[in-house]
């Protein structure tokens, strides 16, 4: 298999993420710990945490765990059109089943390298939807232009990650009718749905309004629950269903059942989780603008609408991956530069959901000076 390692999963790895004592990019926002989930149970989930067997799980996902991913969407998408799975996994699955090797798509990059890079394996033609540079907006006006033969399939992440993009409701049902026009699939990711600034700015999911919908969510980035390895994939297309639940058969089989009850317990309360996680972001991202005024100029202007994320640039000779590797070594404090994503520009990603980042960034600060750019 000749697939390319994925960027940015192999410099976690290879810095050592999880050893690294401030993470300046996170996208997952901080996590609770078991302890303070529990606590925070319901009756019902609580008994089936307790009674729970470590056998194998329904296919398609725990039925009450579908049940409560449906409410988080209107009626278009009922218990029976959720299949529960690991996110990556269900950006892998959906590839498989959408997909055969020659077809067109197009892309919103920079993007998180699995929404393209399991299609340009498997042999998919490419066309890259690029955002503006300076606003991040994406032109729904220039799809037809990335068009190369028979669009099969469009893909994109609203929230958008690394930016914090995120289309006006007039963009998306633009977007939404271009796909219509051409009869092509939208893989859409909506990892970061729920974390909109201004909820009102909450876009439909594509699953709900697209009859040829796929959209991808999960605990991850929403809850900070990454460690569950529990998200979903809802679709209205009964035939296009079918062939992601088959595909699962060849992945996971089935998703691990204490994590089902896991994720039960915090759909249950996510007024509260993700209240809780948006009042970290706001803090964080009005920090960001703080220190940013330190030397103004020295780093771009962001102004995301949702997420955990955001990309700005440094505006400087010295190059970001130089900067980030020399911030690793001295301060043990990791920084994502651009490169990771495949995109150039100086630029990188800061994560405004960890609790220690006013900590992080004071590190930073201290490096930055001592590497007199401030
Ligand atoms: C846009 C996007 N999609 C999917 C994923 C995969 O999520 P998970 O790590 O929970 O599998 C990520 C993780 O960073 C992401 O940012």
């Amino acid at each position: 298999m000749n697939i390319r390692p994925f960027a940015l999963e192999r410099y976690f790895d290879e810095q050592e993420e999880l050893s690294a004592q401030y993470l300046l990019s996170a996208s997952d926002p901080e996590t609770l710990r078991m302890d303070a989930l529990l606590a925070l149970a319901d009756e019902e989930s609580f008994r089936l945490w307790r009674n729970l067997s470590l056998g194998y799980t329904e296919s398609q996902g725990h039925l009450l765990l579908r049940k409560e991913v449906s409410n988080l969407y209107n009626d278009a998408i009922t218990p029976e059109k959720v299949l529960v799975c690991t996110p990556e996994e269900g950006i892998f699955i959906a590839m498989h089943a959408l997909l055969n090797p020659g077809d067109d798509m197009i892309v919103a990059s920079p993007c998180y390298q699995s929404l393209y890079e399991i299609a340009r394996y498997m042999g998919c033609t490419i066309g890259w939807w690029v955002p503006n540079p300076v606003t991040w907006r994406f032109n729904p006006g220039e799809l037809p232009l990335l068009k190369q033969g028979t669009l099969k399939l469009l893909v994109f992440n609203f929230p958008h990650n690394p930016t914090g993009a995120l289309p006006s409701r007039r963009e998306f049902d633009e977007i939404i009718m271009f796909a219509r026009k051409n009869d092509a699939y939208i893989f859409s990711d909506e990892m970061y749905r729920f974390l909109e600034y201004d909820p009102s700015k909450r876009l439909p999911s594509v699953s709900e309004v697209y009859e040829k919908g796929i959209s991808l969510c999960g605990m991850s980035k929403i809850f900070g629950f990454p460690g569950l390895r529990i998200g979903w994939l809802t679709a209205q297309d009964k035939v296009v269903f079918q062939r992601l639940v088959r595909f699962k058969d060849y992945t996971t089989i089935c998703s691990s059942a204490p994590s089902e009850i896991l994720a039960l317990m915090g759909l249950r309360k996510r007024d509260l989780i993700v209240r809780h996680n948006l009042e970290i972001i706001e803090k964080n991202l009005n920090r960001w603008h703080e220190f940013c005024r330190i030397r103004p100029g020295l780093f771009s202007e962001e102004n995301p609408a949702a997420g955990t994320v955001i990309f700005p640039r440094l505006n400087s000779d010295i190059s970001i991956d130089e900067l980030c590797a020399d911030l690793h070594r001295t301060k043990n404090a990791l920084l994502v530069p651009a490169s990771k994503f495949h995109w150039g520009g100086n630029r990188f990603r800061i994560g405004l959901g960890r609790i220690n980042f006013p900590e992080a960034l004071a590190v930073f600060e201290e490096f930055l000076r001592e590497r007199q750019m401030i």
